[in-house]
């Protein structure tokens, strides 16, 4: 039966790609991968290239504006899914890339919603990918959580208020999406304590990956889209 793949295809290094995802992506009929602007590179594409084959591969990069605003953002959800659901219709496997893993602030989970809702005989299958949390731990050489630690996970955005109250609650938050609240967050941390149990790692995973350490290292940075930052409690070793 032709399948929906959503497939999480890592931080951006190919070598972070599972065997899995290897696998679907070489065998699929048809590859969509996100952008955010016309004429854009797509990260998830560039990560996962050496394993295609353009001339019998269709490979459709689609775009999903990045804006909160519903009206701009459904259609393309909506158009999204009706392209991939006439391909599935006409017997093609079709593979959805997506940077990290599909379940964890991406745009599959809308596409996940609509299929359900509008055609829930379609079949759908996940395949998880290296989250850019996992790798930029890995690359700080940074601890996540241990024993009886509690972590959160949120992005920036979601308000300055929720930052605050998550550094409060938890042992260790990982702040994703900083880029848009970068000064106000470094001010935060530093007003909080946590200039030295703070680390911002950037492109993890790729050539221009980038890792600082203490809030003076990164007051001088203008920080990527993909970028976040691992908090600690203050005291903690990094
Ligand atoms: C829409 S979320 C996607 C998360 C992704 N699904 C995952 O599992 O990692 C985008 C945010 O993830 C983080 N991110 C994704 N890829 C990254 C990378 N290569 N390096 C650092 N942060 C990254 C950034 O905080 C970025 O703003």
């Amino acid at each position: 039966m032709a399948t929906i793949y959503a497939v999480g295809v890592g931080p951006g290094d190919p070598e972070l790609l599972t065997r899995k995802a290897e696998r679907i992506l070489r065998q699929a009929d048809v590859i969509l991968a996100p952008i955010s602007r016309p004429g854009e590179a797509s990260v998830a594409l560039d990560t996962v290239r050496k394993f295609l084959d353009e001339r019998r591969q269709e490979i459709i990069l689609h775009q999903f504006p990045m804006t909160s605003d519903r009206t701009r953002l459904i259609p393309a959800w909506q158009e999204a899914a009706a392209l991939i659901a006439a391909r599935v219709a006409a017997g093609q496997d079709v593979a959805f890339i997506t940077i990290g893993d599909p379940l964890l602030y991406s745009t599959f989970i809308y596409l996940l919603r609509i299929f359900r809702e509008t055609c829930p005989q379609i079949a759908i299958e996940i395949i998880p990918g290296i989250s850019s949390i996992n790798t930029a731990a890995a690359a700080a050489g940074v601890t996540l959580a241990e024993a009886e630690e509690r972590i959160a996970i949120i992005p920036a955005t979601a308000g300055m208020d929720k930052v605050v109250e998550a550094l409060v609650t938890y042992d260790t938050v990982v702040l994703l999406k900083v880029k848009p609240l970068f000064g106000e967050l470094l001010e935060v941390l530093g007003r909080m304590g946590r200039g030295q149990s703070s680390v911002f790692v950037e492109r993890v995973g790729s050539p221009r990956q980038k890792v600082l350490t203490g809030l003076a290292e990164m007051a001088g940075h203008n920080p990527d889209y993909l970028s976040l930052m691992i908090v600690k409690q203050p005291g903690s070793c990094l």
